[in-house]
Protein backbone atom coordinates (compact mmCIF):
# COMPACT_ATOMS: atom_id res chain seq x y z
CA UNK A 1 0.00 0.00 0.00
CA UNK A 2 1.70 3.56 -0.99
CA UNK A 3 1.61 6.46 1.28
CA UNK A 4 -1.43 7.82 -0.31
CA UNK A 5 -3.62 5.61 0.55
CA UNK A 6 -2.29 4.81 4.20
CA UNK A 7 -2.96 7.57 6.77
CA UNK A 8 -0.33 8.53 8.56
CA UNK A 9 0.08 7.22 12.31
CA UNK A 10 -0.89 10.39 14.66
CA UNK A 11 -1.14 12.88 12.06
CA UNK A 12 -2.63 16.37 11.58
CA UNK A 13 -4.74 16.60 15.52
CA UNK A 14 -1.61 15.75 17.11
CA UNK A 15 1.11 18.09 14.85
CA UNK A 16 3.20 20.58 16.77
CA UNK A 17 2.19 22.79 13.94
CA UNK A 18 -0.68 24.24 16.27
CA UNK A 19 1.31 24.67 19.32
CA UNK A 20 5.41 25.53 18.52
CA UNK A 21 7.11 25.18 22.01
CA UNK A 22 9.54 27.51 23.21
CA UNK A 23 12.48 24.67 22.62
CA UNK A 24 11.27 24.00 19.06
CA UNK A 25 11.14 27.66 18.71
CA UNK A 26 14.55 27.84 19.98
CA UNK A 27 16.16 25.76 17.83
CA UNK A 28 14.54 27.50 14.49
CA UNK A 29 15.54 30.32 15.58
CA UNK A 30 19.32 28.75 16.24
CA UNK A 31 19.62 27.24 13.02
CA UNK A 32 18.07 30.38 10.90
CA UNK A 33 20.95 32.22 12.67
CA UNK A 34 24.28 30.55 12.37
CA UNK A 35 23.30 30.47 8.40
CA UNK A 36 22.87 34.01 8.32
CA UNK A 37 25.41 35.99 7.07
CA UNK A 38 28.38 37.65 8.26
CA UNK A 39 28.16 34.59 10.92
CA UNK A 40 27.28 35.47 14.57
CA UNK A 41 28.69 37.24 17.17
CA UNK A 42 30.19 36.46 20.66
CA UNK A 43 26.00 36.67 21.82
CA UNK A 44 25.24 34.81 19.00
CA UNK A 45 23.31 37.54 16.92
CA UNK A 46 23.44 38.33 13.41
CA UNK A 47 24.03 41.26 11.32
CA UNK A 48 20.15 41.38 10.75
CA UNK A 49 20.29 41.00 14.35
CA UNK A 50 21.70 43.74 15.09
CA UNK A 51 20.29 46.05 12.50
CA UNK A 52 16.87 44.64 14.04
CA UNK A 53 17.69 45.24 17.11
CA UNK A 54 18.96 49.07 16.52
CA UNK A 55 15.81 49.82 14.55
CA UNK A 56 13.39 48.20 17.31
CA UNK A 57 15.24 50.80 20.29
CA UNK A 58 14.55 53.45 18.12
CA UNK A 59 11.25 52.74 17.88
CA UNK A 60 9.82 52.46 21.48
CA UNK A 61 6.40 51.55 19.98
CA UNK A 62 7.44 48.59 18.34
CA UNK A 63 5.40 45.44 18.86
CA UNK A 64 8.12 42.93 18.43
CA UNK A 65 11.09 44.04 20.01
CA UNK A 66 13.32 41.58 20.32
CA UNK A 67 16.66 40.93 21.60
CA UNK A 68 19.02 39.33 19.56
CA UNK A 69 18.74 35.97 21.76
CA UNK A 70 15.67 36.66 23.09
CA UNK A 71 14.21 32.76 21.87
CA UNK A 72 17.40 30.77 22.40
CA UNK A 73 17.84 33.04 26.52
CA UNK A 74 17.98 30.29 29.06
CA UNK A 75 17.77 27.22 26.03
CA UNK A 76 20.57 27.94 24.37
CA UNK A 77 23.91 29.41 24.25
CA UNK A 78 26.53 30.70 21.77
CA UNK A 79 29.88 29.68 22.63
CA UNK A 80 33.38 29.25 21.14
CA UNK A 81 31.40 29.29 17.31
CA UNK A 82 28.39 27.00 17.66
CA UNK A 83 25.12 26.47 19.79
CA UNK A 84 25.45 24.30 23.17
CA UNK A 85 22.10 23.67 25.49
CA UNK A 86 21.55 25.87 28.38
CA UNK A 87 22.17 23.78 31.97
CA UNK A 88 18.77 24.14 33.87
CA UNK A 89 16.12 23.03 31.41
CA UNK A 90 13.87 20.26 32.21
CA UNK A 91 14.96 16.82 31.29
CA UNK A 92 12.60 16.27 28.00
CA UNK A 93 13.82 19.85 26.82
CA UNK A 94 17.52 18.73 27.48
CA UNK A 95 17.02 15.52 24.83
CA UNK A 96 15.05 17.69 22.09
CA UNK A 97 17.85 20.07 22.43
CA UNK A 98 20.53 17.03 22.31
CA UNK A 99 19.15 16.00 19.35
CA UNK A 100 18.44 18.62 17.23
CA UNK A 101 21.63 21.10 18.34
CA UNK A 102 24.00 19.52 15.57
CA UNK A 103 21.44 20.48 12.51
CA UNK A 104 21.68 24.29 14.27
CA UNK A 105 25.76 23.67 13.87
CA UNK A 106 26.09 24.12 10.32
CA UNK A 107 27.51 27.07 8.82
CA UNK A 108 28.07 28.74 5.43
CA UNK A 109 31.62 27.11 5.91
CA UNK A 110 30.58 23.70 7.68
CA UNK A 111 28.25 21.56 6.06
CA UNK A 112 26.43 18.66 8.63
CA UNK A 113 25.57 15.96 6.52
CA UNK A 114 23.34 13.39 9.14
CA UNK A 115 21.71 10.09 7.74
CA UNK A 116 18.72 8.54 8.86
CA UNK A 117 16.68 5.15 8.56
CA UNK A 118 13.74 3.41 10.83
CA UNK A 119 14.09 -0.44 10.85
CA UNK A 120 13.06 -3.21 11.81
CA UNK A 121 14.72 -5.56 14.57
CA UNK A 122 16.37 -7.58 12.20
CA UNK A 123 17.38 -4.54 10.16
CA UNK A 124 15.15 -4.09 7.47
CA UNK A 125 13.65 -0.98 6.00
CA UNK A 126 11.25 -2.23 3.94
CA UNK A 127 9.31 -5.35 3.32
CA UNK A 128 10.84 -7.44 0.11
CA UNK A 129 7.86 -5.99 -1.64
CA UNK A 130 9.18 -2.52 -0.82
CA UNK A 131 6.33 -1.03 1.60
CA UNK A 132 7.88 1.10 4.09
CA UNK A 133 4.58 2.10 5.77
CA UNK A 134 5.23 2.20 8.29
CA UNK A 135 8.02 0.80 9.86
CA UNK A 136 8.76 3.42 12.77
CA UNK A 137 5.84 4.96 14.88
CA UNK A 138 4.35 8.23 15.26
CA UNK A 139 7.25 9.84 17.23
CA UNK A 140 9.57 8.96 14.82
CA UNK A 141 7.80 10.22 12.10
CA UNK A 142 7.74 13.54 13.92
CA UNK A 143 11.54 13.11 14.69
CA UNK A 144 11.74 13.12 10.72
CA UNK A 145 9.80 16.39 9.92
CA UNK A 146 11.64 18.00 13.44
CA UNK A 147 14.84 17.35 10.82
CA UNK A 148 13.52 18.28 7.56
CA UNK A 149 12.63 21.61 8.98
CA UNK A 150 16.07 22.21 10.43
CA UNK A 151 17.83 20.78 7.38
CA UNK A 152 18.19 23.10 4.26
CA UNK A 153 18.16 20.04 2.10
CA UNK A 154 16.85 16.87 2.17
CA UNK A 155 17.95 14.45 0.10
CA UNK A 156 16.63 10.84 -0.99
CA UNK A 157 17.52 7.88 -3.87
CA UNK A 158 15.09 7.21 -6.91
CA UNK A 159 14.77 4.13 -5.38
CA UNK A 160 11.93 5.68 -2.13
CA UNK A 161 10.66 8.38 -5.00
CA UNK A 162 9.66 5.13 -7.42
CA UNK A 163 8.20 3.24 -4.16
CA UNK A 164 6.77 5.58 -1.93
CA UNK A 165 5.87 8.76 -3.60
CA UNK A 166 6.46 10.94 -0.82
CA UNK A 167 6.26 14.49 -0.09
CA UNK A 168 9.00 15.86 1.93
CA UNK A 169 7.99 18.04 3.87
CA UNK A 170 7.36 19.68 7.34
CA UNK A 171 3.51 18.89 7.54
CA UNK A 172 4.44 17.65 11.56
CA UNK A 173 6.05 20.64 12.47
CA UNK A 174 6.07 24.44 12.39
CA UNK A 175 9.11 25.10 10.01
CA UNK A 176 10.20 25.43 6.67
CA UNK A 177 10.17 22.84 3.81
CA UNK A 178 13.86 21.79 2.89
CA UNK A 179 15.05 21.97 -1.01
CA UNK A 180 14.57 18.40 -1.89
CA UNK A 181 17.07 16.61 -3.43
CA UNK A 182 16.64 13.41 -5.45
CA UNK A 183 19.20 11.45 -6.16
CA UNK A 184 18.42 10.03 -9.80
CA UNK A 185 21.73 9.79 -11.84
CA UNK A 186 20.19 7.30 -14.94
CA UNK A 187 17.28 9.62 -15.13
CA UNK A 188 14.80 7.05 -14.76
CA UNK A 189 11.96 8.72 -12.78
CA UNK A 190 9.05 10.32 -14.80
CA UNK A 191 7.36 13.61 -13.89
CA UNK A 192 4.22 11.77 -12.03
CA UNK A 193 5.63 11.84 -8.65
CA UNK A 194 4.55 14.13 -6.07
CA UNK A 195 7.83 15.90 -5.32
CA UNK A 196 7.74 17.12 -9.33
CA UNK A 197 4.65 18.30 -9.48
CA UNK A 198 3.45 19.73 -5.75
CA UNK A 199 5.23 22.27 -5.63
CA UNK A 200 5.41 22.62 -1.93
CA UNK A 201 9.46 23.17 -2.03
CA UNK A 202 12.02 23.83 -4.37
CA UNK A 203 12.96 19.95 -6.18
CA UNK A 204 16.14 19.20 -7.87
CA UNK A 205 16.78 16.01 -9.57
CA UNK A 206 20.54 14.99 -9.70
CA UNK A 207 21.85 13.39 -12.27
CA UNK A 208 25.02 12.03 -13.85
CA UNK A 209 25.79 14.71 -15.92
CA UNK A 210 26.76 12.72 -18.97
CA UNK A 211 22.30 12.25 -18.58
CA UNK A 212 22.07 16.91 -17.94
CA UNK A 213 21.78 18.78 -20.86
CA UNK A 214 22.38 22.39 -20.51
CA UNK A 215 21.42 22.89 -16.90
CA UNK A 216 18.19 24.57 -17.94
CA UNK A 217 15.97 21.36 -17.87
CA UNK A 218 13.52 20.61 -15.94
CA UNK A 219 11.43 17.04 -14.78
CA UNK A 220 8.08 18.92 -13.97
CA UNK A 221 8.12 21.44 -11.79
CA UNK A 222 12.31 20.46 -10.62
CA UNK A 223 15.09 21.35 -11.80
CA UNK A 224 17.47 18.86 -13.21
CA UNK A 225 21.58 19.25 -12.27
CA UNK A 226 24.11 17.27 -13.15
CA UNK A 227 26.91 16.23 -11.00
CA UNK A 228 29.99 14.02 -12.43
CA UNK A 229 29.88 10.07 -11.74
CA UNK A 230 32.04 7.41 -11.81
CA UNK A 231 30.51 4.04 -13.03
CA UNK A 232 27.22 5.26 -12.00
CA UNK A 233 27.95 6.65 -8.89
CA UNK A 234 27.50 10.30 -8.24
CA UNK A 235 30.21 12.07 -6.72
CA UNK A 236 28.40 12.64 -3.52
CA UNK A 237 31.52 15.28 -2.20
CA UNK A 238 30.71 16.91 -5.87
CA UNK A 239 26.96 16.98 -4.72
CA UNK A 240 27.44 18.48 -1.34
CA UNK A 241 30.02 21.04 -2.64
CA UNK A 242 27.30 22.45 -4.92
CA UNK A 243 24.24 22.36 -2.36
CA UNK A 244 26.99 24.44 0.08
CA UNK A 245 27.02 27.15 -2.57
CA UNK A 246 24.20 27.63 -2.98
CA UNK A 247 23.88 27.79 0.66
CA UNK A 248 22.71 24.58 1.43
CA UNK A 249 24.74 23.31 4.59
CA UNK A 250 22.20 21.29 6.73
CA UNK A 251 21.62 18.44 4.72
CA UNK A 252 19.40 15.44 5.66
CA UNK A 253 20.16 12.14 4.23
CA UNK A 254 16.33 10.58 4.72
CA UNK A 255 16.95 6.93 2.62
CA UNK A 256 16.78 4.78 1.48
CA UNK A 257 19.06 1.94 2.26
CA UNK A 258 21.72 2.49 -0.84
CA UNK A 259 21.66 6.29 -0.56
CA UNK A 260 22.03 6.42 3.30
CA UNK A 261 24.74 3.85 2.52
CA UNK A 262 27.08 5.40 -0.26
CA UNK A 263 26.99 8.34 2.07
CA UNK A 264 28.28 6.92 4.19
CA UNK A 265 30.94 4.18 2.44
CA UNK A 266 32.11 7.77 1.00
CA UNK A 267 32.87 8.81 4.67
CA UNK A 268 30.22 12.13 3.68
CA UNK A 269 28.14 11.73 7.18
CA UNK A 270 28.69 13.62 9.97
CA UNK A 271 25.87 11.60 11.92
CA UNK A 272 24.14 8.16 11.06
CA UNK A 273 20.73 8.18 12.47
CA UNK A 274 19.17 4.56 12.79
CA UNK A 275 15.87 4.18 14.36
CA UNK A 276 14.90 0.77 15.31
CA UNK A 277 11.48 -0.29 15.95
CA UNK A 278 9.69 -3.47 17.53
CA UNK A 279 9.46 -5.46 14.39
CA UNK A 280 10.12 -7.98 12.78
CA UNK A 281 9.75 -8.49 8.64
CA UNK A 282 12.20 -11.68 7.96
CA UNK A 283 13.37 -11.32 4.91
CA UNK A 284 12.88 -7.12 3.31
CA UNK A 285 14.87 -4.42 1.73
CA UNK A 286 17.97 -3.64 3.43
CA UNK A 287 19.06 -0.56 5.70
CA UNK A 288 23.01 -0.07 5.79
CA UNK A 289 25.03 -1.72 2.99
CA UNK A 290 28.73 -1.62 3.46
CA UNK A 291 31.58 -3.74 2.24
CA UNK A 292 32.19 -6.58 4.91
CA UNK A 293 34.60 -6.45 7.39
CA UNK A 294 36.34 -10.11 8.35
CA UNK A 295 36.86 -8.92 12.34
CA UNK A 296 34.65 -7.35 14.68
CA UNK A 297 37.99 -5.15 15.72
CA UNK A 298 37.54 -3.42 12.16
CA UNK A 299 33.86 -2.86 12.06
CA UNK A 300 32.49 0.83 12.95
CA UNK A 301 31.54 1.54 16.40
CA UNK A 302 30.63 4.72 16.81
CA UNK A 303 30.04 7.15 19.70
CA UNK A 304 26.07 7.40 20.52
CA UNK A 305 23.41 8.58 22.02
CA UNK A 306 20.03 6.79 22.52
CA UNK A 307 16.68 7.85 22.49
CA UNK A 308 13.30 6.54 23.33
CA UNK A 309 11.13 7.82 20.87
CA UNK A 310 7.68 6.33 21.28
CA UNK A 311 7.76 2.72 20.73
CA UNK A 312 11.36 2.62 18.61
CA UNK A 313 15.21 3.52 20.32
CA UNK A 314 16.87 6.06 18.14
CA UNK A 315 20.98 5.68 17.95
CA UNK A 316 22.22 9.01 17.20
CA UNK A 317 25.83 8.05 15.73
CA UNK A 318 28.78 10.75 15.84
CA UNK A 319 31.02 9.72 12.64
CA UNK A 320 33.38 12.58 12.59
CA UNK A 321 37.03 11.78 13.23
CA UNK A 322 37.77 10.31 16.59
CA UNK A 323 34.51 10.30 18.09
CA UNK A 324 34.43 6.33 18.17
CA UNK A 325 33.70 4.76 21.24
CA UNK A 326 34.99 2.23 23.85
CA UNK A 327 33.56 -1.19 23.43
CA UNK A 328 31.07 -1.64 26.04
CA UNK A 329 32.80 -3.51 28.13
CA UNK A 330 35.10 -1.24 28.78
CA UNK A 331 32.38 0.55 30.39
CA UNK A 332 31.16 -2.50 32.38
CA UNK A 333 30.38 0.26 35.15
CA UNK A 334 27.31 1.79 33.07
CA UNK A 335 25.59 -1.21 31.69
CA UNK A 336 22.10 -1.56 32.62
CA UNK A 337 19.42 1.02 32.33
CA UNK A 338 16.03 0.78 31.71
CA UNK A 339 15.50 3.62 28.98
CA UNK A 340 11.40 2.34 28.47
N1 LIG B 1 12.59 2.91 6.68
C1 LIG B 1 13.20 3.95 6.19
O1 LIG B 1 13.87 4.72 6.89
C2 LIG B 1 13.09 4.22 4.72
C3 LIG B 1 13.46 5.48 4.22
C4 LIG B 1 13.38 5.69 2.85
C5 LIG B 1 12.97 4.66 2.03
N2 LIG B 1 12.62 3.46 2.57
C6 LIG B 1 12.27 2.33 1.70
O2 LIG B 1 13.48 1.90 1.10
C7 LIG B 1 13.24 1.41 -0.20
C8 LIG B 1 14.13 2.19 -1.14
O3 LIG B 1 15.46 2.09 -0.69
P1 LIG B 1 16.58 1.62 -1.66
O4 LIG B 1 17.82 1.41 -0.88
O5 LIG B 1 16.06 0.47 -2.47
O6 LIG B 1 16.69 2.83 -2.67
P2 LIG B 1 17.07 4.38 -2.49
O7 LIG B 1 18.23 4.54 -1.61
O8 LIG B 1 15.85 5.15 -2.20
O9 LIG B 1 17.46 4.73 -3.97
C9 LIG B 1 18.58 4.06 -4.51
C10 LIG B 1 18.81 4.57 -5.89
O10 LIG B 1 19.09 5.96 -5.85
C11 LIG B 1 20.14 6.24 -6.73
N3 LIG B 1 21.32 6.63 -5.94
C12 LIG B 1 21.37 6.85 -4.62
N4 LIG B 1 22.62 7.25 -4.26
C13 LIG B 1 23.34 7.26 -5.38
C14 LIG B 1 24.69 7.56 -5.69
N5 LIG B 1 25.57 7.95 -4.75
N6 LIG B 1 25.12 7.45 -6.95
C15 LIG B 1 24.26 7.05 -7.91
N7 LIG B 1 22.98 6.75 -7.68
C16 LIG B 1 22.52 6.87 -6.44
C17 LIG B 1 20.40 4.95 -7.52
O11 LIG B 1 19.53 4.98 -8.61
P3 LIG B 1 19.70 3.96 -9.87
O12 LIG B 1 19.14 2.66 -9.41
O13 LIG B 1 18.89 4.59 -10.95
O14 LIG B 1 21.15 3.88 -10.19
C18 LIG B 1 19.99 3.90 -6.51
O15 LIG B 1 19.64 2.67 -7.05
C19 LIG B 1 11.77 1.61 -0.48
O16 LIG B 1 11.11 0.38 -0.24
C20 LIG B 1 11.34 2.62 0.56
O17 LIG B 1 10.01 2.40 0.94
C21 LIG B 1 12.68 3.22 3.89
Amino acid sequence: MSRQSRPEPGNAPASEAARPDPAWRALLDAARRTRADGGLDRDGASAADRAAAVHAASDRSAIHRQAPTDAARGLLAWADGGWTRGSSVPAETAALLDLYLPLCNARKDSTVTIGHLGQSLDGYIATESGDSNFVTGPANLLHLHRMRALSDAIVVGAGTIAGDDPQLTTRRVDGPNPVRVVLDPSRRLDARYRVFTDGRAETLVICDVRHASNGTESLGLARVVGVPADAGRLDLAALLAFLAARGLVAVFVEGGGATVSRFLEAGLLDRLQIAIAPLVTGRGRAGVRLPGRDAIAECLRPAHRVFAMGDDVLFDCDLRAGAFAPPARDREQATLRRII
